[in-house]
């Protein structure tokens, strides 16, 4: 459901400090990635939302007293915050909020007034940090669930390669197999899983070697660093 303009408006003009819909960045995943805002938002917040994962991994920061609500199909979360705007709420999201999150949705919905974002760091930024990177002349991409060019990308001389969200179609098997079978070689293929959880894995190949990476994958962040 898409809220109209002029109730957009509406929630504009009635909407105080104490209901505004909080989102909060959770990190890597990893509770004690959380700041202290954050802990804050949840910590005082009468309802919760967020994956059922996210929930769980909140378990001790959450009162019984508080409502877990999990996310639904996002077409439905509108009118269900909509309904709840007189209780505090925060919405979790993972990583930041600030690269593939629930964010835009939101702000298509709802005033931006009434958004209140607390930011975290994001996936590949832990990644790169447990590499000792920087990644500020890297291209920021996804392959999750949509289309992104990156056979033309890589050939960019101006970076110094790729960071791709992925998924289980576009999973690091079948892009770096693409990549190989397309000419491209002097690449380190490097797969963040379940970064910063304690079944963490990071995986470090050539592109030569794409054949080792044949295998399932669970949620990762793929780096391709040109060398
Ligand atoms: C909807 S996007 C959210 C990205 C998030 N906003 C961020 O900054 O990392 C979900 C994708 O992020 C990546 N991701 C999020 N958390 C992760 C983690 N702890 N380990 C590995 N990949 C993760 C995966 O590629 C997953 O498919």
């Amino acid at each position: 459901m898409q809220i109209n303009k002029e109730e957009k408006m509406f929630l504009k003009c009635e909407c105080d400090a104490t209901n505004k819909i909080n989102i909060v960045g959770l990190g890597p995943g990893n509770i004690k990635y959380l700041s202290s805002l954050g802990i804050e938002y949840i910590k005082n917040a009468d309802i919760v939302i967020g994956s059922e994962r996210q929930l769980s991994d909140l378990t001790s920061i959450i009162s019984e007293k508080q409502e877990k609500f999990i996310l639904p199909k996002l077409s439905k979360l509108p009118e269900y915050l909509k309904e709840n705007l007189h209780k505090k709420i925060t919405i979790v999201a993972s990583g930041d909020t600030g690269y593939y999150s629930i964010v835009p949705y939101l702000s298509k919905n709802f005033s931006k007034e009434i958004l209140n974002i607390t930011p975290n760091i994001s996936s590949f930024q832990y990644l790169f940090s447990k590499l000792g990177e920087n990644w500020q002349n890297f291209q920021l991409a996804s392959v999750h669930g949509r289309d992104f060019d990156y056979l033309k990308h890589i050939k960019n001389p101006e970076i110094n390669g790729l960071v791709l969200l992925t998924d289980d179609i576009k999973n690091p098997y079948e892009i770096t197999k693409n990549l190989y079978n397309n000419g491209e070689r002097n690449i380190e293929v490097i797969v963040g899983e379940n970064l910063s959880y304690d079944n963490e894995r990071i995986t470090i190949e050539k592109i030569e070697n794409f054949e080792n990476l044949n295998r399932k994958f669970d949620m990762n962040v793929l780096i391709l660093k040109k060398i």
